[in-house]
């Protein structure tokens, strides 16, 4: 049966990764997958991280499944406390139940799974750009999916107008999916009266969202980032939270993440856990244990959940000094990326940015300089650029376009 199988594409980020570490150039640069790198160019473990690890093996005694399989109850805790923050009303009230799953992407499908066998019928709308998994994920799980309008490339910024016109047709028991901070790809998220906006115009759709929590930390800080969810939990009384670990915990292969859904009363939220736990046994089973083990160490203890606040400070710092030297390097070098200039760059937030880039100029930066980004919409990842390669980087994206002065060598500004 086998030789009748044709080779499929490669995957558009994780495919870029593979082509990126068979290439032989020394100089070479990865701004394709959303993977934090420190100034030396490495993805570190982080010290809390490490610190939780040492306690987990040496308290281990056991390593029998994961018990309910919708996972324990003091990771789904912190996962809500995260969200909805310490002792807040979903919880008191039991309105809300979460599931533990490997990573984010394991959330998104639990969320695609849970609709296609219980809410027949029902589309996810989708931010358009958005991050090419997005439309796979639900596709895989048979959910038919829409985009709406979201990014306005000539600013670099939201397209409030064209995101609620849009969202005003979307029919009642339909599910808007959003990027909860740091969207991914354009780094553009609503701000705290658009969140607002948007709660109110999807409760009286009777529309529910979905949202992708993925790089909480990441944009201003951790209750900041997560202000959009609470606010939409003022506004709709149903809604789902897919949450990632990846990134703020920088656990990317120990896959873990979270689905959390609130409904409007105690009764139908364990309903619908129930029916996950049916999805889960049928998919993977049982979630695995070792990075919601970290997580939780983490956030139970104190002092270990002060230094990993620490650490995630200094990510979020240290990607937002990127940003100022990249549209700093850019200017120098007369590169426009968007018709307002490259200010853009400094003010969107997280991992990514969309640089306009077009299929041709993605090409010759990765043929002629070894320097990889996403081809659509040519997204960069700004947590890839360190002091050391910027400046080549700068210079690669201005041979690519043509830009006439090239300039060599950037430091921070402190
Ligand atoms: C990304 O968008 O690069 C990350 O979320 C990693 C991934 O799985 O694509």
């Amino acid at each position: 049966m086998f030789d009748q199988v044709e080779k499929a594409p490669p995957d558009p980020i994780l495919g870029l990764t593979e082509a990126f570490r068979s290439d032989s150039n020394p100089q070479k640069v990865n701004l394709s997958v959303g993977v934090y790198k420190d100034a030396g160019g490495m993805t570190p473990v982080l010290e809390s991280v490490k610190e939780a690890e040492r306690r987990i093996l040496d308290a281990q005694k056991s390593k029998s499944y994961v018990s309910p399989l919708s996972g324990e109850a003091s990771y789904t805790t912190a996962v809500r406390s995260m969200i909805f923050g310490p002792g807040n009303s979903i919880d008191r009230e039991k309105r809300a139940v979460t599931a533990h799953t490997p990573g984010g992407t394991g959330a998104l499908r639990l969320a695609g799974d849970y609709l296609r066998q219980n809410h027949e019928g029902a589309t996810i709308w989708m931010t358009d750009p958005t991050w090419a998994n997005h439309p796979a994920v639900f596709d895989a799980a048979g959910v038919s999916t829409r985009r709406y309008g979201y990014f306005d490339s000539a600013t670099g910024s939201l397209d409030f107008d064209h995101m609620m016109s849009d969202l005003d047709a979307v029919p009642a028991g339909d599910v808007v999916l959003l990027h909860g901070c740091c969207h991914n790809p354009t780094g553009v998220d609503p701000d705290p009266q658009q969140w607002t906006q948007i709660g109110q115009l999807l409760a009286a759709r009777k529309a529910v969202p979905l949202v992708d929590l993925a790089y909480q930390g990441f944009a201003e800080g951790l209750e900041q980032d997560v202000a959009g969810v609470r606010n939409l939990c003022a506004q709709v009384p149903q809604l789902m939270i897919s949450s990632s670990f990846s990134k703020n915990f920088a656990l990317y292969c120990d896959r873990v993440g979270a689905l959390t859904i609130v409904a409007d009363a105690a009764g139908t939220a364990g309903n619908v856990l129930s029916q996950l736990k049916v999805c889960i046994r049928r998919s993977y089973s049982n979630p695995p244990a070792h990075g919601s083990s970290i997580v939780t160490t983490i956030l139970d203890d104190a002092q270990l959940r002060k230094r990993w606040e620490g650490e995630l400070a200094e990510m979020r710092d240290r990607i937002n000094a990127m940003r100022r030297l990249l549209a700093q390097g850019l200017d120098e070098r007369g590169v426009r990326l968007a018709e307002s200039g490259n200010a853009f760059i400094e003010r969107q937030k997280g991992m990514f940015s969309m640089t306009g880039l077009q299929k041709q100029h993605v090409e010759a930066l990765r043929s002629e300089h070894s320097v990889y980004v996403v081809a659509s919409g040519g997204r960069i990842n700004v947590a890839g650029l360190t002091e050391a390669n910027i400046g080549g980087v700068c210079n690669a994206f201005a041979t690519v376009l043509g830009a006439k002065k090239t300039v060599a060598g950037l430091k921070t500004e402190d």
